[in-house]
């Protein structure tokens, strides 16, 4: 069981924080689909307590979602302290999530994101500050380390419980690698050797088998899956049942995925406007029809498109196709 202070979640499986993507739109379809925990895209620290309209949008949390994980970055004490405050008084979230593993040189510039990795007492000190100024769990997610001389993983995460923090959670690679090579899942099972609070891991949890792989030869609490779940919240649901009873469920007919796009899509527009939310789903329905024969043209389409009935009326087309262009293989058999 993967439990994070008093918070018990109902299985093992996180959906990871991702930018762009985590917003209550997806996050509640991750919810539908069973997630355990669902994590929200960082916001800045700064903007936070600048009561930036758009950051302080990104607070929301649907009740529905519960419980959630919302991660805020940062490179100095009193902004992280006062911004932890604003998400422990002011939001709807279960857990205050430090991030530590954000790769991308505009955050790392800033001292924030992974270039903590480098130094353990930072770290102890920047999580020290965030848990005494609130009252919700604090947790971090981190890299494994800056680079393959710098991998400081177990040392980091001791100072994380140290400080205070309720749980850990590690992605195998190090800053420098970004998203290259594969995730190394040692790691896990040394950092998880070497605390007692929960460490959750993450990098390259493709497949159902993938999780409990990890579960199996790490010892982790829970497994945090990122990429596998973009346009595809069935790894999800496929994951908890597959750790559940030990067998694979099928995977999703060309329509369950269009119809759930397109929920997603709804969702968006509630929440970001049409015109928004149809050129932010542009990414999203290329993620949903990945593997469907022949999609490069609707994909080339949907770029083009403006409103969602014309993205709808796309979409079901295509699979209009593929449904009857498969029941004329089947007669022809
Ligand atoms: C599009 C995208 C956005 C991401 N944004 C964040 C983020 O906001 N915060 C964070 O801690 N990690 C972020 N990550 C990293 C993921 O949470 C995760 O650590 C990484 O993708 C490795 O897991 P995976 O192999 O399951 O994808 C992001 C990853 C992707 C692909």
């Amino acid at each position: 069981m993967l439990k994070i202070g008093d918070i018990k979640m109902k299985n093992q499986v996180v959906l990871a924080p991702m930018a762009g993507v985590c917003n209550p739109a997806f996050r509640l379809i991750a919810k539908e689909f069973g997630a355990g925990l669902v994590c929200a895209e960082m916001v800045s620290d700064k903007a936070i307590v600048n009561k930036n309209e758009k950051s302080l949008k990104m607070l929301y949390v649907d009740e529905r979602e519960k419980p959630l994980s919302l991660q805020i970055f940062g490179g100095d004490k009193e902004t992280m302290a006062e911004a932890a405050r604003v998400v422990d008084q002011q939001t709807n979230a279960d857990i205050i999530d430090i991030n530590m593993g954000c790769p991308v040189p505009k955050i790392t510039k800033c001292d924030a994101g992974a270039k903590w990795l480098l130094n353990p007492d930072k770290i102890y000190e920047m999580v020290s500050v965030a848990v005494k100024a609130v009252e919700k769990p604090v947790t971090v997610k981190m890299r494994m380390g800056w680079d393959d001389e710098n991998i400081l993983a177990v040392e980091n995460a001791q100072a994380i419980e140290a400080a205070g923090g309720k749980a850990v959670a590690v992605h195998g690679r190090t800053r420098l690698q970004m998203y290259e090579g594969t995730a190394n899942w040692d790691i896990l099972k040394e950092v998880k050797e070497a605390v007692n609070i929960p460490v959750i891991g993450n990098g390259d949890v493709k497949t159902p088998q993938d999780a409990k792989n990890m579960l199996d030869t790490t010892g982790v609490d829970g497994v945090m899956i990122g990429r596998a779940a973009l346009g595809n919240p069935w790894m999800l649901y496929r994951t908890i049942h597959y750790l559940e009873t030990g067998e694979l469920a099928p995977d999703p007919s060309p329509r369950e995925k269009i119809d759930v796009c397109m929920i997603h899509m709804d969702r968006l527009i509630n929440l970001k406007g049409e015109d928004v939310a149809v050129r932010e789903m542009r990414k999203h329905a290329a993620w949903y029809l990945k593997g469907l024969r022949g999609n490069n043209k609707v994909r080339d389409q949907i770029n083009q498109l403006h409103t969602r009935d014309e993205v709808a009326s796309s979409l079901y087309n295509f699979v209009d196709g593929l449904e009857s262009a498969q029941k004329e293989k089947a007669s022809a058999v």
